[in-house]
């Protein structure tokens, strides 16, 4: 068996990992999620490019606290290397900790990771922040006494109320310091409610269930912190490197709000 499928993992259902793996033209997934992939992308055939859009969000919030002196980075939720992962966006000098509770994107970010010394994986549940911030690699790699960007692209859309992503993401905001940097992309109930029902809906076969929720809500996963212009916004506003299909992408990006917020 190919070193990045681990022992016992689910293949009798979808994961939200290994189909966004397969979104983005990688090669770590499995026919379950394949054929769950191309139902979806029958369904909302603009799958993959909110999954493209998402990445370049992604990409941008990481320039962007580089170029405001950030060198640590927590990816929560960081998925199934593909290209443009954070460690190789943020370049030499940096650190980097990823969190992951899927098998194959731990196993497989393990592999790409077997010769680095400045990013690392952390297998735990994100809406868990004591388990992420309390793990030896995290304290390993990181220094809270200098700010961090946390990264929780397309994450808490996973966790549920009783879960309550609140509460984790005010520990994170808590557990950083002064001038550190929160992004968040997340699941949106506003722009396209039927839509976003309905991909719900199909969600519930995989092995991770979404809950999308409304804007107010995303924002108070930022607490008090400053928010970046343009704010929280459809993730198609992030994407001003491709100006040309801003209007093509409008619509779909509503279906996912992305902001980065600062803390003062
Ligand atoms: C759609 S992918 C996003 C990957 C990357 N953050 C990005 O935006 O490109 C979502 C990832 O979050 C992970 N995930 C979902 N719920 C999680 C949780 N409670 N804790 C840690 N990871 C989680 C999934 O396994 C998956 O790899």
């Amino acid at each position: 068996m190919a070193d990045w499928i681990p022992d016992g993992i689910d293949l009798s259902r979808p994961s939200a990992a290994r189909v966004y793996d397969y979104f983005l033209g990688g090669g770590h997934n499995f026919e379950v999620d394949r054929v769950f992939a191309e139902r979806a992308l029958a369904a909302h055939p603009f799958g993959r490019e909110l999954a493209v859009i998402n990445r370049t969000f992604v990409r941008r919030a990481v320039q962007f606290m580089l170029e405001r002196g950030i060198r640590q980075f927590l990816d929560l939720g960081s998925g199934i290397p593909t290209v443009g992962n954070v460690h190789e966006i943020a370049g030499e000098g940096t650190r980097v900790v990823y969190v992951d509770c899927d098998d194959v994107a731990v196993a497989h970010t393990r592999l790409m990771l077997r010769d680095s010394d400045r990013a690392t994986i952390v297998h735990a549940d994100a809406a868990r922040p004591d388990d992420v911030l309390g793990a030896p690699e995290t304290r390993r790699m990181l220094d809270f006494g200098q700010p961090v960007g946390v990264l929780a692209a397309t994450v808490f859309h996973y966790v549920s109320e009783r879960q309550d992503p609140f509460g984790a993401a005010a520990r994170y905001r808590e557990a950083i310091m002064r001038g550190s940097y929160l992004a968040v992309s997340h699941l949106s109930s506003d722009g396209l409610p039927v839509r976003v029902g309905q991909m719900a809906e199909l969600m519930k076969e995989s092995q991770n269930n979404v809950h999308p929720r409304t804007r107010v809500e995303i924002a108070r996963l930022f607490g008090d912190f400053e928010m970046v212009a343009p704010g929280l916004t459809g993730v198609a506003h992030w994407e001003s490197e491709r100006p040309t299909d801003a209007g093509r992408h409008e619509d779909v990006g509503l279906l996912l709000q992305a902001g980065i917020g600062r803390k003062p």
